[in-house]
């Protein structure tokens, strides 16, 4: 089954967050099930460079300089110059294939995939983003001589319109089915109605059922309601989009596709995240040599220039923002203070939330230390050295720092809410004595429930035995994506089989 996977990041070639995790590691999540994905990008300046990187100057001086492949030029894709490039997601000429949009105009441009460098959203995302489903929908419909797809697989609102346009306007009339994936419900990509009249779509697409959404055109929506099925990324989301304080608008729609809709929880990436190999950390371990972890602690406390003693580490690595409930920690870490913890943060994101923490870690020198900024390599000597990760966020599609908390022996101290419930086991009484506590839950996102939270973890982490115990069940249980990549091919697959021409 050949699939077409349309992100707008996947790592390595960028990522702002666990979207381009998980559309980097899908590939081969799926391979071994029968399924060759295909992954799309835009052309950012990082992603172009990286793809130039892929083709080496030959050693012959009068030889051309290679380039990445064109497979296909378009003269203007609403108005826009665009071409689609060749390269591989891990360099290697047989690695899983990775097309890149190259349309300068809208792509290639300083800042970030979705903003300036001051942060502030291109005011042309909704054109930008409009061009990218549109050349996909092209690409799907065979737009590539001798290049065929069996199906397209759309991530977050970025993609939604690709499902429309397979839907109400396909490629020389050749349409495949289409998966729609919900990686978070608070993004939903709402743009004026005029941009209706610059994407080509017909009439009939403006329509409740087509791109529609409170007079403009909603992006995700569009996608939802095209889409052969939706998958968001974990059971317990799946439910909770169903409700008004999750489906943030899309509730009614996300019901009424009944058992369309999946759950399949993200996995990670084996080779990226294993505490045995991982090339980033000091000390290697794993669940059966634990007390290696000290060295990566010690390294950590250095690092952030925190008290050495033995009381508990904690680490955060996050967006700050409030989704991730970063307002409730930075109430909370006076608590966590007086009872002897210590904090190591890494994350970057609202001025406020920064001003606050930081406001935190001046009353607790030596106690609590921020890191303002994004530092993948840090952020596995954290995961490697911290002894549990916080993860109070209000709400969570998936969640992947508490997969890589589980991985490392780092605890996973999360809210009860989408993935975090889904892959973390409370350590309560039964649980504990089961030896299946792989972490602490904590129902509400407010003060006393997290403080709380803090208290039951310092107390666990005391008894030595439990926590022991708890590092090693964590480790060894599944976080990998052979499960989800198995779900995710046999639904393809379904889908496929249910949508063939006749
Ligand atoms: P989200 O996608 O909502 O931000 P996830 O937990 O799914 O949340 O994924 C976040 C990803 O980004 C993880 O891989 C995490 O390690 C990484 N990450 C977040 N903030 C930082 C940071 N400041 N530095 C390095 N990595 C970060
Ligand atoms: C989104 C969600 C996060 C999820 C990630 C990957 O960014 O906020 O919970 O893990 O997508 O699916």
């Amino acid at each position: 089954l050949r699939v077409l996977s349309l992100a707008s990041e996947a790592v390595p070639f960028i990522k702002t967050g666990g979207l381009a995790d998980v559309a980097g590691a899908l590939p081969a999540a799926v391979a071994p099930h029968g399924v060759a994905m295909t992954t799309m990008l835009p052309g950012y300046p990082g992603v172009l460079a990286r793809l130039s990187a892929q083709y080496p100057v030959p050693k012959s001086k009068r030889a051309k300089a290679a380039g990445p492949k064109v497979l296909h030029e378009w003269e203007a894709i609403f108005g826009h110059r665009a071409r689609l490039l060749a390269g591989t997601l891990d360099g290697a000429v047989d690695g899983a294939p990775v097309l890149v949009l190259d349309c300068p105009a809208l792509f290639d441009r300083p800042g970030g995939p979705y903003g300036n460098e001051a942060g502030q959203d291109w005011p042309d995302n909704g054109l930008r983003f409009a061009v990218f489903a549109r050349a996909a929908a092209d690409v799907a419909g065979g737009i590539v001589e001798g290049m065929e797809f069996d199906l397209l697989h759309a991530h977050d609102w970025q993609s939604g319109l690709a499902p429309a346009y397979l839907k109400f306007a396909p490629y020389g009339g050749r349409s495949v089915p289409s998966v729609m994936t919900i990686h978070n419900m608070a993004f939903q990509g709402h743009f004026p109605a005029a941009l209706f009249h610059q994407i080509g779509l017909p009439p009939q697409a403006w329509a409740v059922n087509g791109v529609e959404y409170h007079g403009g055109v909603g992006m995700l929506k569009a996608g939802l309601e095209a889409a052969h099925a939706i998958t968001t990324v974990s059971p317990t989301y799946a439910l909770e989009i169903r409700e008004p304080h999750f489906g943030m608008g899309l509730e009614g729609l996300i019901r009424s596709r009944g058992a369309q809709v999946h759950g399949i929880v993200n996995g990670i990436d084996p080779v990226e995240w294993n505490p045995a190999t991982d090339p980033a950390i000091k000390s290697q371990f794993t669940a059966r040599s634990l007390a290696k972890r000290q060295a990566n602690k010690r390294a950590l406390e250095k690092e952030f220039s925190l008290e050495s003693d033995d009381g508990p580490l904690f680490i955060v690595v996050s967006r700050l923002t409030w989704q991730k409930g970063m307002d409730v920690l930075a109430g909370c870490l006076d608590h966590l203070a007086g009872l002897g913890g210590r904090l190591a943060l890494l994350g970057s994101g609202d001025a406020g939330l920064v001003g606050e923490l930081s406001a935190a870690a001046a009353r607790h020198p030596g106690r609590i230390a921020l890191r303002i900024g994004y530092d993948e390599a840090l952020s596995h000597r954290m995961q490697a050295g911290g002894d549990a990760i916080l993860v109070p966020s209000r709400f969570e599609p998936c969640g992947l720092t508490q997969l890589y908390g589980l991985a490392y022996g780092c605890v996973p101290v999360v809210a009860r809410t989408g993935g975090l419930a889904d892959t973390v086991v409370d350590a309560n009484l039964a649980a504990v004595k089961a030896g299946a506590a792989t972490g602490v839950q904590f129902a509400e996102v407010d003060h006393d429930a997290l403080c709380e939270a803090i208290t039951r973890t310092i107390s666990l982490y005391h008894k030595q035995d439990v926590w022991r115990a708890m590092q090693k069940a964590g480790m060894l249980s599944d976080f990998t994506w052979t499960q989800s990549g198995g779900t995710y091919a046999a639904l393809y697959r379904s889908i496929a089989l249910e949508n063939s021409p006749a």
